[in-house]
């Protein structure tokens, strides 16, 4: 390619939950390819991911997932610096398959092992650039768009050994991340790579989990938070604009909004209680719940606590120069606007495809560990409840 130093690939690798994913990324930041396979549709009929069902997908889907990951990328083992997996939080059987998938490549290839953890995959989301090679899980990549995305994480990396310069696009810190996920809601503040205090974090359901189990109740698919947003946005459409809250559109009970002892914490079982209330009494008196009214009302109580903790941790911390939202919950529209009306600095979202679980945020996360000198032994452990 005519340069001196070929930008550093890393294969990324995920099964914490419910997707098989792998994924090649040049310099932690230019997605060279991008292979999710969603257990969705397995696991909608029990409203939840059936962690048994989880892992033998896994199991099955692996090896041809990363196959794919690397063909798209047009890339060999030969090629790569090292391979990032997710070692933890998650499922211990899903995270299994990943973590013992990438040992293999490491003993067979002697590339180096980076476990990653799962919560840090979601930051480093922000690094990605959606170079034209992210794609739904129907199209086929452009291989077109792909050279240029070389070209550039080429030029990039030889700029920046040059001159220590920073990628342009990098968020800036000091910053504040929300991350809001099927198993995590927390506010964190993170001065640099690798320098991360959390302020704040749910004290019972994260929010998808939330969004799922409202979902359920509701009668609507899995995962629910998308199902909740299209539901809200029909009443929308039923009184013909669109609705700031419920309230103004039709007349529903509002949702609490909990208070914690920590003002930077979150609650969400008692909006779960609500619902089901709502649901039950609507059945008593021999009437369907009203689906689209109740599931705006769930969902703008749940943009509301976001919104709200959001603000106070800003207020506490003046010296925050951007937020960034991360987690599948992040694909949320309203929680997008609210969060931008609301925060008085840039608010910061990944392009859709990367919000949910995915491989190429797990091998940006990989690749700033490598950078700084981080290798795991093939005794790396998977740790279900692993923490920052
Ligand atoms: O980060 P993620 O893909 O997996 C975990 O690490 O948990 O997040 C999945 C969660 C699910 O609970 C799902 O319902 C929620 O993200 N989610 C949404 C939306 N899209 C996905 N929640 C609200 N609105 C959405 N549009
Ligand atoms: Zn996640």
């Amino acid at each position: 390619m005519g340069m001196d130093k070929p930008p550093t690939l890393i294969l990324g690798i995920e099964t914490s939950c419910d997707e098989t994913a792998a994924a090649v990324v040049a310099e932690g930041r230019v997605v060279l390819s991008n292979v999710v396979a969603s257990q969705a549709e397995l696991h909608a009929p029990y409203g939840g991911v059936f962690p048994e069902l989880a892992s033998r997908q896994h199991v099955r889907d692996i090896v041809p997932v990363i196959q794919e990951a690397l063909a798209e990328a047009g890339v060999d083992f030969d090629d790569l610096a090292a391979v990032a997996v997710t070692h933890g939080p998650g499922l211990a059987g899903s995270l299994l398959v990943g973590v013992n998938a990438a040992k293999g490549i490491c003993l067979g290839t002697g590339l180096p092992l980076i476990g990653v953890n799962h919560m840090a995959g979601h930051l480093y989301s922000h690094w990605l650039h959606d170079s034209g090679v992210l794609r739904t899980p129907t199209s086929r990549p452009d291989w077109t768009k792909l050279r240029p995305a070389v070209a550039a994480a080429t030029a990039a990396s030889a700029a920046s050994a040059a001159s220590d310069a920073p990628w342009p696009s990098d968020p800036p810190f000091p910053l504040l991340l929300l991350t809001v996920s099927g198993g995590h809601t927390e506010l964190a503040l993170v001065r640099g790579h690798g320098d991360l205090t959390l302020l704040g974090q749910t004290l019972d359901d994260a929010a998808g989990e939330a969004f799922d189990k409202a979902a359920r109740m509701l009668g609507l698919g899995y995962p629910g938070g998308p199902a909740i947003q299209e539901a809200a946005d029909r009443l929308a459409v039923a009184v013909a604009r669109p609705v700031a809250s419920p309230d103004e559109a039709r007349p529903t009970p509002p949702f609490p909004v909990a208070d914690t002892p920590q003002p930077l914490d979150f609650s969400f079982s008692g909006l779960k209680t609500a619902m089901l209330r709502r649901v039950e009494a609507a059945r008593a008196s021999g009437q369907e719940p009203d689906v689209s009214a109740l599931a705006a009302g769930f969902q703008s109580a749940v943009v509301k606590a976001l919104v709200g903790r959001t603000r106070r941790a800003l207020e506490r911390h003046p010296e925050v120069r951007a937020v960034l939202l991360a987690g599948g919950v992040a694909a949320n529209g309203p929680l997008r606007t609210a969060l931008a009306a609301a925060a008085s600095r840039p608010v910061l979202v990944p392009p859709l495809a990367l919000c949910t679980d995915n491989a190429a945020m797990i091998a940006a996360a990989g690749h700033f560990a490598w950078a700084a000198g981080r290798r795991d032994g093939l005794d790396l452990d998977v740790v279900a409840g692993l923490g920052w």
